[in-house]
């Protein structure tokens, strides 16, 4: 079914074919005999020891065209899972601490997007992503880095180590941020607890929350969540692999939609957790026992949640049900 992405981080993208690849043609030694020794290693026990072997993957990204090539492979990987709209993450703090230019990452990144429009109809735009293990000033100056370059991404985000880093530590950027016209979004009830869905909503003021699968242990949460249709972004597959949940059978998704939430599926870093957009439906719904209503709820709830502007919206929405007639 068509479908919008709207929780993807392009890092989290770069598949170990690709990262060997890219060492090989940068020069650059890691710490991995192969491929599948890379792969093997991707066990994690939670968020941290993700990121921690997320961020040395990334390392062997350096010139404009390698940040072509991985949103290039992603954005192939999207059109063939009938993606037709995405909103991508990047982590610019993750290579400008390398040496690495913002304009080479915007460029690359920005190059694919413009291209995936042309080769595929796939609408992508960008997310720029502060990184809450490090400062507020730091942001600032990722920000300031940025601003020259922006008409190549729509908004701003925050990812990261979240336990330990509350969204209000990034409360005066996030306010310049809104100043400026960008549109607004934050991790939060991944790991953390349903106060830092709270302060992402009342602090920073964010119009989406990602994951926020925590939010179901607090119902007036809950209901404020649904009240001013504030969309989730869930990554099943993700919450999976870092045992956000103890299996996928357990996962709250039915739960967020019965509750009338506008929740959405995503694959959040799909290279490292074992499945792009159609695998994080087909996966979900067969350890759930979700159905076919659940799966146009979803899609819809894509559309809806989206930073598309409102008449698009409704064309998507007007190909999604043509899509499901067909079944009728
Ligand atoms: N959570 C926080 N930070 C991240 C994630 C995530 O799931 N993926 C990449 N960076
Ligand atoms: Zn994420």
């Amino acid at each position: 079914m068509p479908k919008a992405e709207l929780h993807i981080h392009i890092e989290g993208s770069l598949e170990p074919e690709l990262i060997f690849a890219l060492a090989q043609r940068n020069q650059i030694a890691i710490p991995y005999a192969s491929v599948e020794a890379l792969r093997s290693a991707y066990a994690f026990t939670n968020l941290q020891s993700f990121l921690d072997i997320y961020y040395a993957g990334a390392s062997v990204l350096l010139q404009e065209q390698d940040f072509y090539d991985m949103a290039h492979a992603y954005l192939a990987r999207a059109a063939a899972d009938n993606v037709v709209h995405t909103e991508i993450f990047f982590d610019p703090q993750t290579h400008t601490a390398r040496g690495v230019a913002m304009e080479t990452v915007l460029h690359g990144l920005h190059r694919a997007c413009m291209d995936a429009q042309k080769m595929w109809g796939l609408s992508a735009v960008l997310i720029l992503c502060f990184l809450r293990h490090l400062s507020e000033e730091d942001a600032f100056a990722t920000l300031e880095q940025a601003l020259p370059l922006r008409d190549k991404f729509i908004g701003i985000g925050l990812d990261s180590s979240e336990l330990g880093h509350p969204p209000e530590k990034f409360a005066r950027v996030f306010a310049r941020c809104r100043a400026l016209g960008f549109r607004l979004v934050a991790h939060a009830g991944e790991e953390g607890p349903p106060a830092y869905i709270w302060s992402a909503l009342d602090v920073l003021k964010v119009e989406r929350i990602d994951h926020g699968v925590q939010s179901t242990h607090d119902p007036l949460l809950l209901q404020r969540l649904a009240r001013d249709r504030i969309p989730l972004t869930v990554c099943p597959l993700s919450n999976q692999k870092l045992r956000v949940f103890p299996d996928l059978a357990q996962h709250n998704l039915g739960a967020l939609l019965d509750a009338g939430l506008v929740a959405t599926v995503n694959s959040d870093d799909p290279a490292y957790f074992g499945g792009y957009l159609n695998e994080n439906f087909t996966q979900t719904f067969a350890a759930t026992g979700l159905g076919a209503p659940h799966a146009y709820q979803l899609a819809a709830n894509s559309f809806e949640a989206s930073f598309i502007p409102a008449e698009q919206k409704q064309a998507l929405v007007g190909r999604l049900q043509a899509y499901f007639l067909k079944f009728e």
